[in-house]
């Protein structure tokens, strides 16, 4: 897809080191940063310093870039909120996005996602009423394109039934032992939604341990964690890494170096260790 790179670099858990390992990501090679509007768990001014340091010292530009961030429910937020929690949820995503912006230093992002619906269950009416305030986003053009995150297939099954617009992206966790998030990756496939996926390594480590990937990894003189981004390639997916390790950044964006038959893609997708 134009404008989206092929790996996004992933901004959580990493609190007073995120303006700099945000700064080597740019500096290694990532031109794709996936972020959220919530301090529980992103530092999100803390990228936007990374950003403005790369800029500075012309690593790149905006243009070169895909931002995405988050909009996250009340219930995933601690204390430190982007919005008054006392507004209505069209209110609080404009203020979320407002403060986003200003975070990132941009007056626009790639991608505004769900951070994840209100409820487990399925698509409710706070997830609709939501949606159309981040719909307005991008018809405002503050957003590129708009995203949900830590969906299930009935989750979009029934956002599409309510006549919900359908997302360019959807975000999940990805489980070697659910096909990879096999249905939801499917119905994603059907209506032309990017798949990205995150916990790639750490929701799988039996995969990274497995004798197959092993054998790819040891004939491409490559690691197991390169395999499996070579693999989540094969499968159409678009893969995250939080990695905070400068030779890790470097060997995931060379993971499209490893060659992976159609047959050793197909054997790892069916592994469900
Ligand atoms: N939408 C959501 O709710 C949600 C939830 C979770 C995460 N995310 C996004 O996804 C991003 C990635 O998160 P993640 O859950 O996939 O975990 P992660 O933070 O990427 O952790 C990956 C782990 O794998 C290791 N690793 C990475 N590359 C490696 C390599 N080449 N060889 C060996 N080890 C390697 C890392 O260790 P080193 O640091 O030592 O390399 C780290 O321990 C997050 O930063 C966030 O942006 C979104």
């Amino acid at each position: 897809m134009t404008g989206v790179p092929r790996l996004l670099y992933g901004t959580a858990w990493k609190e007073d080191r995120t303006e700099a390992l945000t700064e080597l990501a740019l500096r290694t090679g990532f031109r794709g940063i996936d972020t959220a509007n919530q301090r529980r768990h992103y530092f999100e001014a803390g990228v936007g310093r990374g950003l403005a340091a790369a800029y500075r010292a012309g690593v790149v530009t905006r243009a070169d870039l895909f931002l995405q961030t988050k909009f996250t429910y009340r219930a995933g937020q601690d204390q430190r909120l982007p919005y008054d929690p006392a507004a209505d949820l069209g209110t609080q995503v404009g203020q979320s996005m407002a403060s986003s912006l200003e975070h990132l230093g941009t007056d626009r992002v790639d991608s505004f996602v769900l951070h994840g619906p209100a409820s487990g269950y399925g698509w409710t009416d706070e997830d609709a009423e939501t949606w159309a305030a981040m719909r307005s986003e991008r018809d405002a053009g503050r957003t590129r394109w708009l995203g949900v995150s830590n969906v299930s297939l009935r989750h979009l099954q029934q956002m599409a039934a309510a006549g919900g617009e359908p997302p360019t992206f959807v975000q999940n966790r990805c489980f070697a032992r659910s096909g990879w998030d096999r249905q939801v990756r499917a119905f994603c496939v059907e209506r032309g939604i990017v798949y990205q996926g995150f916990s790639l390594l750490t929701a799988n480590v039996e995969v990274l341990r497995h004798p197959l990937v092993a054998r790819i990894a040891q004939r491409n003189h490559a690691t197991p964690a390169q395999v499996v981004f070579r693999f989540a390639h094969a499968v159409g997916m678009l893969p995250l890494t939080g990695t905070t390790d400068g030779a890790h950044m470097r060997q995931d964006l060379a993971s499209d170096t490893v060659s992976l038959s159609d047959d050793e893609a197909r054997a790892i997708e069916s592994l469900e260790t």
